[in-house]
């Protein structure tokens, strides 16, 4: 399966804003098919350990802070080419850049509190679902 799955999170921002039901419709109609799902709050320890990559970056404490800041929704989405697919689905990490009709660019606020996560490469993609999901959790 490798290379048809990714990862995303709906971030804090987004769940607050009441936009978990609009882009889960972007996601359906995409053409992406929901493995696993679950709506959950992160605590600051499993954020800094999810974003860890990033512990060296002078937004890494913001980020953490963000990420737990409250309930988001974690899914392992399956498609064709799924990784590229889908960050082309959400769009830039900036939403300043992202193309207009995306995720980020409909939803998100700035480069911090960006709506939507989005693995970058397979490795990751599986990475991430293994960090959020156990494997009765998957269908
Ligand atoms: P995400 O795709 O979840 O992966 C890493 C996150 O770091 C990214 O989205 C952004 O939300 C965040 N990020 C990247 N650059 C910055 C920045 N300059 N300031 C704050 N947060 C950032």
């Amino acid at each position: 399966m490798t290379g048809n799955v990714t990862f995303t999170m709906i971030k804090p921002d987004a769940v607050r804003g009441g936009h978990i039901g609009a882009i889960l419709k972007m996601i359906n109609d995409a053409g992406f098919k929901i493995r696993a799902m679950k709506y959950t709050q992160l605590s600051p320890e499993k954020a800094g350990e999810f974003y860890e990559v990033h512990k060296e970056r002078p937004f890494y404490g913001e980020l953490v802070s963000f990420m737990s800041s409250g309930p988001i929704v974690a899914a392992i989405l399956e498609k064709e080419n799924a990784v590229v697919d889908f960050r082309t689905l959400i769009g830039a990490t900036n939403p300043a850049e992202a193309e207009p009709g995306t995720i980020r660019s409909l939803y998100a606020t700035n480069v911090g509190e960006n709506a939507v996560h989005g693995s970058d490469s397979d490795e990751n993609a599986q990475i991430e679902g293994n960090f959020h999901f156990a494997q009765t959790e998957r269908f």
